[in-house]
């Protein structure tokens, strides 16, 4: 059935940026809250929250359950908007925890992680890149969402301004400014296909000195990545400079037309992090692991043991286990439909309106412009999942300035939802909604 329904054309901008993503609603009433709470009424006082916690939200994870209750209402979504893999933890993963389940204690482990998997992970840097790397120097993580915080704790006091580029992961700005530090945005673009360079770095420590700078690469939300020469252009620029570079390759592994150049083989200084979540298709196992120089480990142990004491022992063996041969293959059949689902989506979204595309180089996202669609993106990402049934991300998760003029959709889901996703945004267009 392909029902004509005028409603569901695209119109024009209602300027609708306060829209349910908006980034600042959360922020908005606890800064008014907060003001109350020096005025002294106790009970008050314990419905207001410390400043610390007025932080945006992550707005993917809005849409998600906005998709979610769709679903649950018994709608299909198509789900561009979160950059998870449809796919489960590979074979050799889930023997590994269900092993573990049956045979271990599952204790706490050492707060650095299980010994195994230090080694496995530090093999892997022999395997991928042809890079000795002591066990010692791995920090098991809970995600790499936790490295974050442990590595920001390890090397940054209260007010140390770090290097952020615009567009990137919202979380990174985030966690910055929870732990009191102060992030600097590094504004790249479509024309330097998003990536920042050291001249880049250079100038904002000209203007206020920096004391760390973190990068992804292949980044979010646009799949670009540095070349070798540009990677090591930014370790030089850090090093002269004297300040630190963290280098978040949560996406090394998936790239599509060169493999991805690590940090650890132009810098000893570099801190990097990585994860399970993404290449390994583990998000909600919550398994990542940081790289830190030769003899910073203790730190890291001491942080990690008030903290965490340890990253869940099931998800580590399971980690083990998608360490292994046998789930290589696996891993790399996922690789390859999302090669299939960016080729397939760089064709076909400027057919159906979505025409600025950078050609994305890894990850599993595009990073489309549609400021020529009339409305911002906010507004268009929930006319998207309300009148076509697929789910996008809104800029404003990833450049709170700029942001409004694009979206970010994920392909990392199966080549059949990619192609269902084209047909509904095609009849949507129209003015239709799209009936398989
Ligand atoms: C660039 C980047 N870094 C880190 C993360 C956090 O991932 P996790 O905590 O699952 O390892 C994500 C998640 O989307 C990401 O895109």
């Amino acid at each position: 059935m392909t029902k004509a329904n005028n409603k569901l054309r695209p119109r024009a901008s209602t300027g609708a940026s306060a829209s349910r993503y908006g980034a600042k609603s959360s922020a908005g009433k606890s800064a008014s809250a907060h003001s109350s709470a020096g005025r002294g009424a106790g009970a008050r006082a314990r419905r207001t929250f410390a400043r610390r916690s007025e932080i945006d939200p992550f707005i993917v994870m809005d849409v998600m359950r906005r998709a979610g209750e769709r679903e649950a209402a018994g709608e299909k979504v198509i789900h561009m908007e979160v950059g998870q893999p449809s796919t489960p933890a590979p074979r050799a993963a889930r023997e590994a925890a269900k092993r573990a389940i049956d045979e271990a204690l599952l204790g706490y482990t050492d707060a650095l992680g299980i010994r195994p998997l230090r080694e496995a992970i530090a093999a892997l840097y022999v395997g991928r890149y042809g890079l000795e790397i002591s066990p010692e120097r791995i920090v098991v993580t809970t995600g790499s969402s936790l490295g974050f915080v442990l590595a920001f704790l390890a090397y940054f006091d209260p007010g140390a301004r770090i290097g952020l580029p615009a567009p990137g992961y919202p979380c990174y700005r985030h966690i910055v400014r929870l732990l009191g530090l102060e992030a600097v945005t590094l504004e790249t673009s479509a024309a330097s296909r998003w990536m920042p360079d050291g001249a880049m770095i250079a100038r904002a420590h000209a203007e206020a000195p920096l004391d760390g700078v973190l990068i992804a690469s292949p980044a979010n939300p646009t799949g670009t990545m540095f070349t070798p020469e540009a990677l090591a252009d930014v370790v030089r620029t850090t090093e002269a400079l004297g300040i630190r570079f963290l280098s978040d390759e949560i996406y090394h592994g998936l790239t599509y037309d060169q493999e991805a150049a690590t940090a650890l083989a132009l810098s000893d200084d570099a801190i990097v992090i990585n994860s399970f979540s993404k290449y390994y298709s583990m998000t909600g196992w919550r398994v990542g692991w940081l790289v830190v120089p030769e003899g910073d480990e203790r730190t890291f142990e001491r942080l990690q043991q008030n903290l965490a004491i340890s990253v869940p022992t099931v998800s580590q063996y399971a980690a083990l286990g998608a360490l292994s041969d046998e789930a290589r293959d696996e891993l790399e059949a996922h690789r390859a439909t999302y090669r299939a689902n960016r080729d397939y989506l760089l064709a076909a979204l400027p057919e159906v309106g979505f025409e600025r595309l950078v050609p994305a180089d890894g990850a599993f996202y595009l990073y489309a412009d549609v400021s020529a669609m009339g409305e911002d993106s906010a507004a268009l990402s929930e006319r998207l999942l309300e009148e076509a049934g697929v789910a996008v991300t809104p800029g404003l998760d990833f450049d709170a300035h700029r942001g409004a003029r694009y979206v970010r959709f994920s392909y990392a889901r199966s080549h059949e939802d990619m192609r269902e996703a084209i047909a509904r945004l095609a009849a949507w267009r129209k003015g239709r909604r799209h009936t398989p």
